[in-house]
C-alpha cells in the first residue's frame, strides 16, 4: 500500500523522465549517446552577457542573492514588458507581470489559479507531455481535441466551439509547439479567442518557444484580446535565451488575477530564483537577447534541415512536415512499428539499449502521438544528428530481419 497521497498514486511517472534519465546514464557509462530527447537549447547561453553579470555579481553579491518581492525583480518585470512591446507590439504594465521559476511553474500556477477540482481543461492531442500530469495531479477532468497530421496538427475550430466553455472551463496549449513544432494558424487562434470571450472561458498560451521561429512568425494571441481579458500567457527564459537550468520564466494577464497568482508563488518557493532574475534583466536589458538570438537562429535552422532531410531520406515510408518553429521532428512512425510489432516506447526503449540513440515515444504527448517520435534537432550538430539516424536505420534493418 503506497503511503503517498491518492492524487500521487494515480499518477505513474512518465516515460519522458525515464528515457531523459536513460540517455544520462548511457553517457556516464561511457557510450557514445546521440541524445534527441530533451528541449535543450544547442549552444551555450550567450558569453558576453555571462561575462556581464558576472562581473556584477563581483561587484555586489549581496544584491545579486538576497530575497525579493515574490513578483520578481521589477527592472526584469520592466524589461519583459518593453521586450513584448519590441517584438509583438504588446502593451501591457509590468505589474501585470509575475516571474515564476521557469514556465512549467507558470503553467503549474495559472492552472492551479484559474481552475477548481473537477473542472474541465482542453488539452489539445498530442501536446506537452506535462499538461496531461498537471491536469491529472489537480483532478481536472481532461476533455481533448485532435491536432492530426493532415491538418498540420491544428484542431478543429469545430472541436473548439463544441468544448471550449460548455465542457472546459480553459483552454492550455502552446505555439510554436511542442511535440509537434507547429505554429498555430492565426483563424484557429482567433477562433479560440472568439469562444473564450463569448463563454467566459480561459486560454493558457504557452509561448515558450516564440523566439525560434524559422519560417512566418509568432501568432501573438494576445492581439486579439488584447486587454487580457480571458487570456494568460506563460513564457520561459530556458530556449530563448538558453538558461534551462536557471529555472526562469514569466506569467502575464489580466490585473485581477496576478494578485492571486502572487498569492500562490509565495507558497511555491516564494520567489524565483534571483540570481538567474538578474541575469535574465541584464540579457534584455543589454541587447545581448537580440544579438545571440540572431546568432543561434541560423544554427538551429540549419540543424533543422540537416535532420529533415536525412530523415526523409532514410526513413521514406515515414509521414514528416517540415518544421517551421520549436526543436521537434516528429514524425509518423507507423509503417516500420507495425512491421517491427513495437509501440512507440518499446521502439524508444530497445533503441537507446541497442545503440545509444535515445529520442521520445509519440504516445507520451497523448493517445494522437502514438506511432510517433519526438527528436529534438537542435542539440546536437549536423554530423551527430545523421550519425544517429544511421544508427537508428541499422537498428530498425536489424528488426525487421528477424521478423520476416
Ligand atoms: C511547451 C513547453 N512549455 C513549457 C516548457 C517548460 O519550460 P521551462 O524550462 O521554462 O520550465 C517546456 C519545456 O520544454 C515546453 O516544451
Amino acid at each position: 500500500m503506497s503511503r503517498v497521497s491518492r492524487r500521487l498514486r494515480s499518477l505513474p511517472l512518465n516515460p519522458h523522465r525515464i528515457l531523459i534519465a536513460k540517455a544520462h546514464e548511457l553517457s556516464r557509462k561511457g557510450f557514445k549517446v546521440y541524445d534527441f530527447t530533451a528541449g535543450q537549447p544547442g549552444l551555450p547561453p550567450s558569453k558576453e552577457a555571462l561575462e556581464y553579470f558576472l562581473e556584477m555579481v563581483r561587484k555586489d553579491p549581496f544584491k545579486h542573492f538576497r530575497y525579493m518581492p515574490t513578483q520578481g525583480l521589477a527592472e526584469l518585470r520592466e524589461a519583459v514588458a518593453q521586450d513584448l512591446n519590441k517584438y509583438g507590439g504588446i502593451n501591457i504594465s509590468a505589474n501585470q507581470i509575475l516571474i515564476t521559476t521557469g514556465g512549467a511553474e507558470a503553467l503549474y500556477l495559472s492552472t492551479l489559479a484559474l481552475l477548481d477540482e473537477g473542472d474541465g481543461i482542453l488539452i489539445l492531442d498530442p501536446s506537452y507531455s506535462v499538461y496531461w500530469d498537471l491536469a491529472k495531479v489537480l483532478g481536472l477532468r481532461i476533455e481533448t481535441c485532435r491536432q492530426s497530421f493532415e491538418n498540420e496538427f491544428n484542431p478543429d475550430p469545430e472541436c473548439i466551439k463544441e468544448k471550449l466553455g460548455v465542457k472546459a472551463r480553459a483552454v492550455l496549449f502552446a505555439s510554436p509547439d511542442n511535440p509537434t513544432s507547429r505554429v498555430i494558424k492565426e483563424d484557429v487562434a482567433k477562433t479560440i479567442v472568439e469562444v473564450a470571450r463569448e463563454r467566459r472561458a480561459w486560454i493558457i498560451y504557452d509561448v515558450a518557444y516564440k523566439h525560434l521561429v524559422y519560417e512566418g512568425e509568432h501568432v501573438w494571441i494576445e492581439k486579439y484580446d488584447p486587454a487580457l481579458e480571458n487570456t494568460i500567457v506563460c513564457g520561459s527564459f530556458s530556449k530563448d535565451i538558453a538558461i534551462p537550468g536557471g529555472r526562469l520564466g514569466y506569467i502575464y494577464g489580466p490585473m485581477d488575477v496576478i494578485p492571486e497568482l502572487v498569492k500562490l508563488k509565495g507558497i511555491f518557493g516564494i520567489v524565483a530564483p534571483v540570481p538567474m532574475q538578474w541575469f535574465a534583466y541584464y540579457y534584455l536589458a543589454q541587447g545581448f537577447k537580440e544579438k545571440y538570438l540572431r546568432e543561434v537562429l541560423p544554427v538551429y535552422k540549419r540543424r533543422r534541415d540537416v535532420a529533415y532531410e536525412a530523415f526523409k531520406k532514410l526513413f521514406p515510408e515515414a509521414r514528416l512536415h517540415k518544421p517551421r518553429a520549436s526543436m521537434y521532428l516528429f514524425p509518423d512512425v507507423g509503417t516500420y512499428l507495425n512491421d517491427m510489432k513495437l509501440n512507440d516506447v518499446e521502439f524508444t526503449l530497445k533503441l537507446a539499449e541497442s545503440k545509444a540513440v535515445v529520442m521520445l515515444p509519440g504516445s507520451i504527448f497523448g493517445e494522437a502521438g502514438s506511432g510517433y517520435l519526438r527528436i529534438t534537432f537542435v542539440t546536437m550538430n549536423e554530423n551527430e544528428i545523421i550519425e544517429g539516424f544511421k544508427l537508428m536505420r541499422e537498428f530498425i534493418d536489424e528488426k525487421q530481419s528477424k521478423t520476416t
